[in-house]
């Protein structure tokens, strides 16, 4: 095998690990991003984000030489045959995907082409997207270079990206030109990874097909669920029952806040707009989505009849444990825990928060709560003390010590991941979602 010359645009969640792990691999690689005060941080080794194993791999390649920072992207494609983008593609109003850093990265990579590359996406972006970078880059470039555009989507989970990148459960390729799939199928040929080659507009649609699946399943749940706190039925037992069927399986079957984070949300309603624009109603999509707000605000509703509030929260203190999407990231981004927050400061409740990892990030997004030193602190004088992101380091709190530090002995685990039976013979009352 040999290395491949290699430059990721847009150092993000993706691109970051992205660059890092292809570094591991042995490849030569240059990260640019546009963020300078992030590239010169990223260039001492320190890494913005929280993800489990990302700092040992930027480190040791740093080191090693294969890994290098920068905010000129001129040069780093000028050096680089193989480019990728991994720029953000944030919803716009409309709920469309916003291409507009793919489209300047695409021409600033027209400006930049000084031979044949291999010009890779892997931000998720709408069916199309491959072409449209195409053109962009015909027309931008200001002398003629071959180039081709590969879709290459990414499925890596955050918290635990570095190993979903070195060990897939599948690469997307999606391109017409031979000579790029070859250039793909090297870049990856130390993972042994299964590589997928199709062509560019199902390899984009994959991405999102899976998206809005995962987030199905989620939604499937958590209406089961609310279905079983009217029957009286338990939502964990039903999932169990549910999950030896290899035809289901047992993953994303967990009822709990609904889905967030940067991708679920976005994803759907990105897929939602691609029906729409031709001309396809994708109720089912849609009811996905509902299902997902409605579950929102049935954790407000739960918490105001738990505090046993009437119409408003005030005079309440709800104790939040958990700002990011889901355990093991540092990613607020569209959390159920924070639109939680926001309903319970609209009520007019007194809101603690704490987060191992999140704290900084949710600051950005949650004004009007307060941000504690740990969870401790965020039960202090609690009405209702409620788990949303499902840390392992909740379950070993000293809930004998919480349960002092409360007005009122009230949990909610909207993960349903503390031991509900321990909490309650300690004194607690314990409620989960769908048990
Ligand atoms: N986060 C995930 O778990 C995940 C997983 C799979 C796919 N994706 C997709 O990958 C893409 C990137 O997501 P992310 O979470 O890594 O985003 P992010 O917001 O964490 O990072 C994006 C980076 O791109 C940089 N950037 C934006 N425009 C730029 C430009 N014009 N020039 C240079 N740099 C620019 C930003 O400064 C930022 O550092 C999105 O399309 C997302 O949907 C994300």
């Amino acid at each position: 095998m040999g290395s491949l010359d290699c430059c990721v645009i847009g150092t993000g969640y993706v691109g970051l690990v992205t660059g890092a792990c292809l570094a591991d691999l042995g490849h030569s690689v240059v990260c640019a991003d546009r963020d300078e005060a992030k590239v010169a941080g990223l260039a001492t080794g320190e890494v913005p984000i929280y993800e489990a194993g990302l700092e040992t791999v930027v480190r040791r390649n740093l080191e090693a030489g294969r890994l290098r920072f920068t905010s000129d992207i001129n040069e780093a494609v000028g050096e680089s045959e193989l480019v990728f983008i991994t720029v953000d593609t944030p919803s716009d109003a409309e709920g469309r995907a916003d291409l507009t850093n793919v489209d300047e990265v695409a021409r600033e990579i027209a400006a930049a082409i000084n031979g044949y590359k291999v010009i890779i996406n892997k931000s998720t972006v709408p069916v199309g997207t491959t072409k449209r970078v195409q053109r962009i880059i015909e027309e931008a470039m200001p002398e003629y270079h071959e180039f081709d555009v590969v879709s290459n989507p990414e499925f890596l989970r955050e918290g635990t990206a570095v190993a979903d990148f070195k060990n897939p459960s599948r690469v997307v390729v999606g391109s017409d030109s031979q000579k790029a799939i070859d250039r793909m199928l090297e870049l990856y040929e130390p993972m042994s990874a299964r590589v997928m080659i199709t062509d560019p507009v199902s390899a984009e649609m994959v991405k999102y097909a899976s998206n809005a699946f995962l987030a199905t399943k989620v939604s499937y749940i958590n209406a089961i669920a609310n279905l079983c706190e009217v029957v009286g039925a338990d939502v964990i037992e039903v999932a169990r029952g549910m999950g030896h069927d290899e035809r289901i399986g047992r993953q994303f079957l967990m009822a709990g806040p609904g889905f967030g984070g940067s991708c679920f949300p976005k994803d759907c309603r990105a897929l939602l707009h691609i029906a729409r624009e031709h001309d396809y109603s994708f109720d089912l999509l849609e009811g996905v989505l509902q299902v997902n707000t409605e579950q929102h605000e049935r954790m407000v509703d739960k918490i105001r009849r738990l505090a046993g509030a009437g119409d408003d929260l005030a005079g309440k203190v709800i104790g939040l444990l958990g700002l990011a999407f889901k355990a093991n990231t540092d990613d607020t981004r569209e959390s159920p825990a924070v639109y939680v927050a926001r309903g319970l400061i609209q009520d007019g409740a007194t809101v603690l928060v704490f987060d191992p990892e999140a704290m900084e990030r949710a600051r950005e997004e949650l004004e009007g709560a307060s941000f504690m030193a740990d969870a401790y602190d965020a039960a202090q004088g609690a009405d209702v003390l409620v788990l949303l992101t499902e840390w392992d380091e909740f379950k070993w709190l000293d809930y004998g010590r919480v349960m002092e530090l409360m007005r009122c002995p009230v949990i909610l685990d909207t993960r349903n991941w503390l031991d509900a039976k321990a909490l309650r013979k300690l004194g607690f009352t314990y409620e989960g979602v769908g048990r």
